[in-house]
Protein backbone atom coordinates (compact mmCIF):
# COMPACT_ATOMS: atom_id res chain seq x y z
CA UNK A 1 0.00 0.00 0.00
CA UNK A 2 0.88 3.68 0.00
CA UNK A 3 2.88 5.45 2.45
CA UNK A 4 2.61 8.70 1.56
CA UNK A 5 4.85 11.70 2.78
CA UNK A 6 8.30 9.91 1.69
CA UNK A 7 9.90 9.08 -1.53
CA UNK A 8 7.97 8.05 -3.89
CA UNK A 9 10.13 7.25 -6.56
CA UNK A 10 13.91 8.64 -7.75
CA UNK A 11 12.46 12.02 -9.46
CA UNK A 12 9.35 12.61 -7.41
CA UNK A 13 9.84 12.95 -3.74
CA UNK A 14 8.27 14.44 -0.80
CA UNK A 15 10.48 17.24 0.78
CA UNK A 16 9.22 19.16 3.88
CA UNK A 17 5.82 17.23 3.12
CA UNK A 18 5.63 19.15 -0.21
CA UNK A 19 5.86 16.80 -3.38
CA UNK A 20 8.42 17.61 -5.65
CA UNK A 21 10.07 16.43 -8.93
CA UNK A 22 14.01 16.76 -8.84
CA UNK A 23 14.12 19.49 -5.98
CA UNK A 24 11.24 21.71 -8.63
CA UNK A 25 7.85 22.35 -5.94
CA UNK A 26 5.21 21.07 -7.71
CA UNK A 27 2.90 23.53 -6.29
CA UNK A 28 5.30 26.27 -8.10
CA UNK A 29 4.77 24.71 -11.14
CA UNK A 30 1.01 24.69 -10.65
CA UNK A 31 0.45 27.85 -9.52
CA UNK A 32 1.97 28.50 -12.90
CA UNK A 33 0.47 26.19 -15.51
CA UNK A 34 -2.95 25.42 -13.37
CA UNK A 35 -3.91 21.37 -13.49
CA UNK A 36 -4.27 18.82 -14.46
CA UNK A 37 -0.38 18.95 -16.13
CA UNK A 38 1.90 16.44 -16.74
CA UNK A 39 5.09 16.94 -15.22
CA UNK A 40 8.27 15.51 -16.04
CA UNK A 41 12.02 14.53 -14.98
CA UNK A 42 14.12 14.77 -17.83
CA UNK A 43 17.09 13.45 -14.97
CA UNK A 44 14.91 10.17 -14.74
CA UNK A 45 14.83 9.88 -18.62
CA UNK A 46 18.60 10.21 -19.10
CA UNK A 47 19.22 7.93 -16.82
CA UNK A 48 16.86 5.23 -17.79
CA UNK A 49 18.26 5.50 -21.02
CA UNK A 50 21.81 4.72 -19.51
CA UNK A 51 20.78 2.30 -17.77
CA UNK A 52 19.80 0.16 -20.59
CA UNK A 53 22.56 1.24 -22.85
CA UNK A 54 25.06 0.09 -20.18
CA UNK A 55 23.41 -3.50 -19.96
CA UNK A 56 24.15 -4.10 -23.23
CA UNK A 57 27.65 -2.80 -22.58
CA UNK A 58 30.01 -3.94 -25.32
CA UNK A 59 28.00 -6.02 -27.49
CA UNK A 60 26.93 -4.16 -30.32
CA UNK A 61 23.51 -2.59 -29.48
CA UNK A 62 21.27 0.15 -30.56
CA UNK A 63 18.37 1.68 -28.49
CA UNK A 64 15.25 3.12 -30.45
CA UNK A 65 13.30 4.73 -28.53
CA UNK A 66 9.28 3.76 -29.05
CA UNK A 67 8.30 7.49 -30.00
CA UNK A 68 4.79 5.80 -29.34
CA UNK A 69 5.42 5.41 -25.13
CA UNK A 70 5.57 9.93 -25.44
CA UNK A 71 6.95 11.77 -28.58
CA UNK A 72 6.58 15.00 -26.99
CA UNK A 73 9.38 17.10 -29.18
CA UNK A 74 11.01 17.90 -26.20
CA UNK A 75 11.20 14.37 -24.76
CA UNK A 76 12.21 13.21 -27.96
CA UNK A 77 15.01 15.72 -28.86
CA UNK A 78 16.29 15.21 -25.04
CA UNK A 79 16.27 11.03 -26.51
CA UNK A 80 17.94 12.49 -29.65
CA UNK A 81 20.38 14.56 -28.00
CA UNK A 82 21.76 11.88 -25.62
CA UNK A 83 22.66 9.00 -28.60
CA UNK A 84 19.22 7.49 -28.92
CA UNK A 85 17.69 6.33 -31.83
CA UNK A 86 14.02 6.39 -32.84
CA UNK A 87 11.34 3.82 -33.41
CA UNK A 88 8.53 5.30 -35.26
CA UNK A 89 4.90 3.71 -35.48
CA UNK A 90 3.14 5.52 -37.95
CA UNK A 91 4.09 9.03 -40.41
CA UNK A 92 3.23 11.32 -37.75
CA UNK A 93 5.62 9.60 -35.54
CA UNK A 94 8.03 9.53 -38.65
CA UNK A 95 7.67 13.45 -38.88
CA UNK A 96 8.35 14.04 -35.24
CA UNK A 97 11.74 12.06 -35.33
CA UNK A 98 12.73 13.73 -38.32
CA UNK A 99 11.57 17.22 -36.57
CA UNK A 100 13.54 16.53 -33.66
CA UNK A 101 16.50 15.96 -35.25
CA UNK A 102 16.95 11.97 -35.93
CA UNK A 103 19.04 11.11 -39.49
CA UNK A 104 16.52 8.94 -41.17
CA UNK A 105 19.07 6.11 -41.05
CA UNK A 106 18.62 6.09 -37.28
CA UNK A 107 14.53 5.26 -37.39
CA UNK A 108 12.66 2.62 -37.52
CA UNK A 109 9.32 2.04 -38.99
CA UNK A 110 7.70 -0.41 -37.42
CA UNK A 111 3.59 -1.07 -36.96
CA UNK A 112 0.56 -3.26 -38.27
CA UNK A 113 -1.01 -1.63 -41.28
CA UNK A 114 0.94 1.32 -42.50
CA UNK A 115 -0.88 3.21 -45.60
CA UNK A 116 0.74 3.46 -49.40
CA UNK A 117 1.81 7.10 -48.28
CA UNK A 118 3.26 6.00 -44.85
CA UNK A 119 5.31 3.71 -46.69
CA UNK A 120 6.33 6.15 -49.65
CA UNK A 121 7.41 8.19 -46.98
CA UNK A 122 9.42 5.21 -45.35
CA UNK A 123 10.82 4.36 -48.93
CA UNK A 124 11.72 7.91 -50.16
CA UNK A 125 13.70 9.44 -46.68
CA UNK A 126 16.09 5.48 -46.60
CA UNK A 127 14.92 4.86 -43.60
CA UNK A 128 16.96 2.46 -41.09
CA UNK A 129 14.81 -0.49 -41.56
CA UNK A 130 10.97 -0.78 -42.19
CA UNK A 131 9.89 -3.70 -40.13
CA UNK A 132 7.40 -5.49 -42.25
CA UNK A 133 4.38 -7.20 -40.78
CA UNK A 134 3.18 -8.64 -43.35
CA UNK A 135 4.11 -11.08 -46.87
CA UNK A 136 1.50 -8.28 -48.79
CA UNK A 137 3.50 -5.44 -47.03
CA UNK A 138 6.75 -6.94 -48.06
CA UNK A 139 5.56 -6.87 -51.82
CA UNK A 140 4.04 -3.29 -51.70
CA UNK A 141 7.37 -1.77 -49.83
CA UNK A 142 9.34 -3.55 -53.06
CA UNK A 143 6.85 -2.21 -55.38
CA UNK A 144 7.34 1.26 -54.01
CA UNK A 145 10.96 0.94 -53.77
CA UNK A 146 11.25 -0.03 -57.11
CA UNK A 147 9.23 2.94 -58.63
CA UNK A 148 11.57 5.37 -56.39
CA UNK A 149 14.44 3.56 -58.03
CA UNK A 150 15.96 2.35 -54.79
CA UNK A 151 16.52 -0.36 -52.43
CA UNK A 152 14.25 -0.16 -49.49
CA UNK A 153 15.72 -2.08 -46.09
CA UNK A 154 13.47 -4.27 -44.57
CA UNK A 155 12.83 -6.43 -41.79
CA UNK A 156 10.01 -8.67 -41.39
CA UNK A 157 8.15 -8.97 -38.23
CA UNK A 158 7.96 -12.41 -37.11
CA UNK A 159 5.32 -13.66 -34.28
CA UNK A 160 6.77 -16.77 -32.13
CA UNK A 161 3.90 -17.53 -30.42
CA UNK A 162 5.23 -16.83 -26.95
CA UNK A 163 2.88 -15.60 -24.49
CA UNK A 164 4.70 -12.28 -22.95
CA UNK A 165 2.25 -12.55 -19.87
CA UNK A 166 1.22 -9.70 -19.22
CA UNK A 167 -2.14 -8.06 -19.95
CA UNK A 168 -3.74 -9.13 -22.85
CA UNK A 169 -4.57 -6.00 -24.49
CA UNK A 170 -0.79 -5.09 -25.02
CA UNK A 171 -0.01 -8.96 -25.65
CA UNK A 172 1.59 -9.13 -29.66
CA UNK A 173 3.20 -12.68 -29.23
CA UNK A 174 0.86 -14.91 -29.78
CA UNK A 175 -0.56 -16.55 -32.54
CA UNK A 176 -3.76 -15.09 -31.69
CA UNK A 177 -2.88 -11.46 -31.60
CA UNK A 178 -2.60 -9.16 -35.61
CA UNK A 179 0.85 -9.24 -35.42
CA UNK A 180 3.80 -10.04 -37.80
CA UNK A 181 3.73 -13.49 -39.50
CA UNK A 182 4.12 -16.70 -37.88
CA UNK A 183 7.77 -17.61 -37.60
CA UNK A 184 7.76 -20.89 -38.72
CA UNK A 185 6.84 -19.37 -42.50
CA UNK A 186 9.93 -16.43 -42.19
CA UNK A 187 12.42 -18.60 -43.39
CA UNK A 188 10.60 -19.34 -46.91
CA UNK A 189 9.39 -15.62 -47.22
CA UNK A 190 13.07 -14.60 -47.01
CA UNK A 191 14.41 -17.45 -48.96
CA UNK A 192 11.52 -16.26 -51.98
CA UNK A 193 12.33 -12.60 -51.96
CA UNK A 194 16.27 -12.34 -51.11
CA UNK A 195 16.60 -11.03 -54.67
CA UNK A 196 13.31 -9.29 -55.19
CA UNK A 197 14.07 -6.11 -56.63
CA UNK A 198 13.48 -3.37 -54.54
CA UNK A 199 14.27 -5.22 -50.96
CA UNK A 200 17.07 -5.53 -48.96
CA UNK A 201 16.76 -7.89 -45.81
CA UNK A 202 18.55 -6.05 -43.18
CA UNK A 203 17.15 -7.71 -40.26
CA UNK A 204 14.40 -9.82 -38.17
CA UNK A 205 11.88 -8.12 -35.86
CA UNK A 206 10.60 -9.58 -32.87
CA UNK A 207 8.13 -7.82 -30.35
CA UNK A 208 5.99 -9.93 -28.00
CA UNK A 209 4.40 -6.85 -25.97
CA UNK A 210 4.77 -4.37 -23.11
CA UNK A 211 5.18 -4.10 -19.67
CA UNK A 212 6.73 -7.53 -19.70
CA UNK A 213 7.75 -8.29 -15.83
CA UNK A 214 9.11 -12.00 -16.49
CA UNK A 215 12.38 -12.37 -17.98
CA UNK A 216 11.47 -15.88 -19.58
CA UNK A 217 9.31 -14.19 -22.56
CA UNK A 218 12.07 -12.04 -23.08
CA UNK A 219 14.59 -14.50 -23.18
CA UNK A 220 12.22 -17.42 -25.59
CA UNK A 221 11.88 -14.59 -27.71
CA UNK A 222 15.79 -13.74 -28.08
CA UNK A 223 15.80 -17.79 -28.47
CA UNK A 224 13.53 -18.10 -31.20
CA UNK A 225 14.60 -15.23 -33.13
CA UNK A 226 18.29 -16.16 -32.52
CA UNK A 227 17.42 -19.52 -34.35
CA UNK A 228 15.77 -18.03 -37.02
CA UNK A 229 19.08 -15.88 -38.17
CA UNK A 230 20.81 -18.94 -37.65
CA UNK A 231 18.83 -20.80 -40.49
CA UNK A 232 18.71 -17.68 -42.56
CA UNK A 233 22.08 -17.65 -42.27
CA UNK A 234 22.76 -20.73 -43.49
CA UNK A 235 20.84 -20.30 -46.48
CA UNK A 236 23.36 -17.35 -47.33
CA UNK A 237 21.62 -14.35 -46.52
CA UNK A 238 23.28 -12.07 -44.64
CA UNK A 239 21.22 -9.87 -41.94
CA UNK A 240 22.90 -6.79 -40.19
CA UNK A 241 20.90 -6.64 -37.05
CA UNK A 242 18.41 -8.95 -35.08
CA UNK A 243 15.49 -6.38 -33.87
CA UNK A 244 14.49 -7.66 -30.15
CA UNK A 245 11.49 -4.71 -29.97
CA UNK A 246 10.50 -3.27 -26.64
CA UNK A 247 8.23 -4.41 -23.33
CA UNK A 248 10.70 -4.16 -20.78
CA UNK A 249 7.80 -3.10 -17.80
CA UNK A 250 8.27 -0.83 -14.86
CA UNK A 251 7.63 -1.04 -11.24
CA UNK A 252 4.09 0.15 -11.19
CA UNK A 253 3.28 -1.36 -7.83
CA UNK A 254 6.86 -0.21 -6.35
CA UNK A 255 7.92 -3.63 -6.50
CA UNK A 256 11.09 -4.52 -7.61
CA UNK A 257 10.59 -6.23 -11.05
CA UNK A 258 13.27 -7.30 -13.90
CA UNK A 259 16.33 -4.72 -14.62
CA UNK A 260 17.48 -3.70 -17.40
CA UNK A 261 20.71 -6.02 -16.31
CA UNK A 262 18.30 -8.99 -15.88
CA UNK A 263 17.27 -8.51 -19.12
CA UNK A 264 20.84 -8.26 -21.15
CA UNK A 265 21.66 -11.01 -18.95
CA UNK A 266 18.77 -13.13 -20.28
CA UNK A 267 18.96 -12.63 -24.24
CA UNK A 268 22.79 -11.76 -24.14
CA UNK A 269 24.26 -15.43 -24.32
CA UNK A 270 21.61 -16.52 -27.07
CA UNK A 271 22.58 -13.13 -29.59
CA UNK A 272 26.64 -14.13 -28.92
CA UNK A 273 25.61 -17.29 -30.75
CA UNK A 274 25.63 -15.20 -33.78
CA UNK A 275 26.97 -12.05 -32.92
CA UNK A 276 24.67 -9.55 -34.71
CA UNK A 277 23.99 -5.91 -33.89
CA UNK A 278 21.41 -5.84 -31.86
CA UNK A 279 17.94 -3.19 -31.94
CA UNK A 280 16.04 -2.64 -28.69
CA UNK A 281 12.89 -0.65 -28.88
CA UNK A 282 12.55 0.63 -25.62
CA UNK A 283 9.19 2.97 -24.65
CA UNK A 284 8.06 3.08 -21.63
CA UNK A 285 11.17 1.07 -19.56
CA UNK A 286 12.93 5.28 -20.55
CA UNK A 287 9.65 7.44 -20.07
CA UNK A 288 7.55 5.76 -18.01
CA UNK A 289 8.93 6.30 -14.69
CA UNK A 290 9.63 10.11 -15.44
CA UNK A 291 6.32 11.16 -15.52
CA UNK A 292 3.32 12.36 -12.95
CA UNK A 293 -0.49 13.45 -13.66
CA UNK A 294 -1.00 16.17 -11.50
CA UNK A 295 -4.66 16.72 -10.87
CA UNK A 296 -7.13 18.80 -8.51
CA UNK A 297 -9.62 17.62 -6.82
CA UNK A 298 -13.29 18.67 -7.55
CA UNK A 299 -15.20 16.80 -5.05
CA UNK A 300 -15.49 14.17 -2.42
CA UNK A 301 -18.58 12.32 -2.10
CA UNK A 302 -19.39 9.96 0.68
CA UNK A 303 -22.25 7.47 0.41
CA UNK A 304 -24.30 6.22 3.45
CA UNK A 305 -21.91 2.37 2.97
CA UNK A 306 -18.74 4.03 4.01
CA UNK A 307 -17.62 4.28 0.65
CA UNK A 308 -15.68 7.96 -0.36
CA UNK A 309 -14.63 8.95 -3.73
CA UNK A 310 -12.26 11.86 -4.65
CA UNK A 311 -13.18 13.36 -7.71
CA UNK A 312 -10.26 14.87 -9.74
CA UNK A 313 -10.23 17.18 -12.79
CA UNK A 314 -7.86 14.70 -14.68
CA UNK A 315 -9.90 11.32 -16.30
CA UNK A 316 -9.51 9.06 -18.88
CA UNK A 317 -8.73 11.52 -21.51
CA UNK A 318 -5.51 12.45 -19.66
CA UNK A 319 -4.52 8.78 -18.67
CA UNK A 320 -6.40 5.89 -20.38
CA UNK A 321 -4.46 3.24 -18.96
CA UNK A 322 -6.60 2.17 -15.50
CA UNK A 323 -9.78 2.01 -18.01
CA UNK A 324 -8.45 0.52 -21.06
CA UNK A 325 -6.27 -2.19 -18.73
CA UNK A 326 -7.75 -1.66 -15.06
CA UNK A 327 -3.88 -1.05 -14.36
CA UNK A 328 -2.41 0.39 -11.70
CA UNK A 329 -1.02 4.06 -10.94
CA UNK A 330 0.32 4.75 -7.54
CA UNK A 331 -1.31 8.26 -6.48
CA UNK A 332 -0.22 10.52 -3.77
CA UNK A 333 -1.20 13.60 -2.29
CA UNK A 334 1.17 16.52 -3.25
CA UNK A 335 1.00 18.07 0.30
CA UNK A 336 -0.08 14.84 2.17
CA UNK A 337 -2.43 15.57 5.80
CA UNK A 338 -0.97 14.16 8.73
CA UNK A 339 -3.78 11.86 9.31
CA UNK A 340 -5.34 8.05 9.46
CA UNK A 341 -5.46 6.56 6.42
CA UNK A 342 -8.99 5.20 4.98
CA UNK A 343 -10.10 3.99 1.94
CA UNK A 344 -10.83 6.10 -1.41
CA UNK A 345 -11.78 5.45 -4.78
CA UNK A 346 -10.10 7.92 -6.95
CA UNK A 347 -11.89 8.77 -10.00
CA UNK A 348 -11.99 11.14 -12.81
CA UNK A 349 -14.98 13.13 -14.35
CA UNK A 350 -16.05 11.91 -17.48
CA UNK A 351 -19.28 10.50 -18.08
CA UNK A 352 -18.01 6.68 -17.66
CA UNK A 353 -17.52 4.57 -15.17
CA UNK A 354 -14.90 3.35 -16.55
CA UNK A 355 -13.07 6.74 -15.49
CA UNK A 356 -11.58 5.47 -12.06
CA UNK A 357 -8.05 5.79 -11.57
CA UNK A 358 -8.34 3.97 -8.42
CA UNK A 359 -10.48 1.58 -6.01
CA UNK A 360 -10.17 1.23 -2.57
CA UNK A 361 -7.08 2.82 -2.29
CA UNK A 362 -5.78 3.90 1.15
CA UNK A 363 -4.98 7.58 1.55
CA UNK A 364 -4.69 10.40 4.40
CA UNK A 365 -7.56 12.66 4.71
CA UNK A 366 -8.09 14.32 1.40
CA UNK A 367 -10.10 17.21 0.63
CA UNK A 368 -11.53 19.61 -2.21
CA UNK A 369 -8.76 21.66 -3.40
CA UNK A 370 -6.16 19.47 -2.43
CA UNK A 371 -3.41 18.58 -5.28
CA UNK A 372 -2.37 14.60 -6.23
CA UNK A 373 0.31 13.00 -8.44
CA UNK A 374 -0.36 10.00 -10.51
CA UNK A 375 3.10 8.22 -10.31
CA UNK A 376 4.67 6.72 -13.48
CA UNK A 377 2.42 8.53 -16.05
CA UNK A 378 5.68 9.54 -18.80
CA UNK A 379 4.35 5.90 -21.04
CA UNK A 380 1.22 6.17 -22.94
CA UNK A 381 -0.06 9.40 -20.78
CA UNK A 382 -0.44 12.23 -22.73
CA UNK A 383 -0.28 10.27 -26.25
CA UNK A 384 -3.24 8.59 -25.25
CA UNK A 385 -5.17 11.26 -24.32
CA UNK A 386 -8.55 12.57 -25.95
CA UNK A 387 -11.00 15.86 -26.17
CA UNK A 388 -13.42 13.54 -24.86
CA UNK A 389 -16.17 15.33 -23.15
CA UNK A 390 -14.12 18.55 -24.90
CA UNK A 391 -11.41 18.09 -22.51
CA UNK A 392 -8.18 20.25 -23.41
CA UNK A 393 -5.00 18.41 -23.92
CA UNK A 394 -3.12 19.37 -20.70
CA UNK A 395 0.04 21.32 -20.79
CA UNK A 396 3.08 19.39 -20.40
CA UNK A 397 6.22 20.51 -18.08
CA UNK A 398 9.44 19.22 -18.26
CA UNK A 399 12.15 19.65 -14.86
CA UNK A 400 15.43 19.45 -16.02
CA UNK A 401 19.02 21.06 -14.20
CA UNK A 402 16.60 22.57 -11.83
CA UNK A 403 14.59 24.56 -13.73
CA UNK A 404 11.50 23.89 -15.52
CA UNK A 405 10.06 24.77 -18.74
CA UNK A 406 6.56 24.31 -20.32
CA UNK A 407 7.48 21.66 -23.32
CA UNK A 408 3.52 21.71 -24.38
CA UNK A 409 1.34 24.15 -23.42
CA UNK A 410 -2.55 23.64 -22.10
CA UNK A 411 -4.48 23.30 -25.51
CA UNK A 412 -7.61 25.91 -26.23
CA UNK A 413 -10.99 25.75 -27.47
CA UNK A 414 -9.78 27.83 -30.38
CA UNK A 415 -6.85 25.13 -31.22
CA UNK A 416 -9.87 22.70 -30.88
CA UNK A 417 -12.27 24.58 -32.96
CA UNK A 418 -9.59 25.44 -35.35
CA UNK A 419 -10.09 22.40 -37.56
CA UNK A 420 -13.81 22.69 -37.41
CA UNK A 421 -16.63 25.26 -39.83
N1 LIG B 1 8.06 -1.87 -30.42
C1 LIG B 1 6.83 -2.23 -30.88
C2 LIG B 1 6.73 -2.89 -32.16
C3 LIG B 1 5.69 -1.96 -30.10
O1 LIG B 1 4.50 -2.33 -30.56
C4 LIG B 1 5.83 -1.33 -28.85
C5 LIG B 1 4.66 -1.02 -28.03
C6 LIG B 1 7.13 -0.96 -28.44
C7 LIG B 1 8.21 -1.25 -29.24
C8 LIG B 1 7.39 -0.27 -27.13
O2 LIG B 1 6.99 -1.09 -26.08
P1 LIG B 1 7.37 -0.71 -24.56
O3 LIG B 1 8.88 -0.80 -24.43
O4 LIG B 1 6.89 0.65 -24.30
O5 LIG B 1 6.68 -1.73 -23.77
N2 LIG B 1 -0.71 1.59 -24.31
C9 LIG B 1 -0.18 0.43 -23.63
C10 LIG B 1 1.11 -0.05 -24.23
C11 LIG B 1 1.01 -0.38 -25.71
C12 LIG B 1 2.33 -0.80 -26.29
C13 LIG B 1 2.26 -0.91 -27.77
N3 LIG B 1 3.47 -1.27 -28.41
C14 LIG B 1 -0.02 0.77 -22.15
O6 LIG B 1 -0.37 1.88 -21.75
O7 LIG B 1 0.39 -0.07 -21.37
Amino acid sequence: MITSGSLVNQSFRHIDSELTCDGVSIESIVERVGTPVYVYSGRAIRQAYREIDTAFGSYPHAIHYALKANSTLAIVRLLQSIGSRADANSAGEILVALRSGFAPSNIIFTGVGKTKDELELAVSKDLGAINAESVGELDRIAAIAVAHDTEARVALRVNPDIDAGSHPNISTGLRSNKFGVPIQDARTIYRERRRRRGLTFVGVHIHIGSQITSIEPLRSAAQALVSLALELKADGIQLEHLDLGGGLGIAYEGRPIISPVDYANAVLPELKKIGLRVILEPGRAIVGRAGALIARIVDIKRFPDGRQFAVLDAGMTELLRPAMYGSYHQIVPVAPRHSTESSWDIVGPICESSDVFAKDRLMPALEVGDLVAILDTGAYGSVMASNYNRHFFAPEVLVDYNKWTTIRRRQTLDDVLALET
